[in-house]
């Protein structure tokens, strides 16, 4: 919701400007096995993933 981060790392621009957008994509499609961030494969469709890091990168959701 804040994007801060708690058990996830912090999405904010600045936290994810040194991270190319297909790493993050990669991420959020097929999870991090064994930690905690769950796969969205079958959730979100690759654009919307795609849609979401552009986003998360901009800092422009609300
Ligand atoms: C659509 C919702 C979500 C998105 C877009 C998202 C996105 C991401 C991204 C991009 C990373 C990698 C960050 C980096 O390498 O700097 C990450 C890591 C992580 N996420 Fe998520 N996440 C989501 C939902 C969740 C949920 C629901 C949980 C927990 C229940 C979670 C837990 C984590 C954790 C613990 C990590 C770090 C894993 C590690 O490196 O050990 N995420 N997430």
């Amino acid at each position: 919701m804040t994007l801060k981060g708690g058990l996830g790392p912090p999405l904010l621009p600045a936290d994810l400007a040194n991270k190319p957008a297909d790493l993050l994509e990669d991420i959020v499609f097929h999870g991090l096995p064994e930690r905690a961030m769950p796969p969205w494969e079958g959730l979100l469709t690759r654009e919307e993933i795609r849609w979401l890091v552009l986003h998360l990168k901009k800092g422009d959701l609300p």
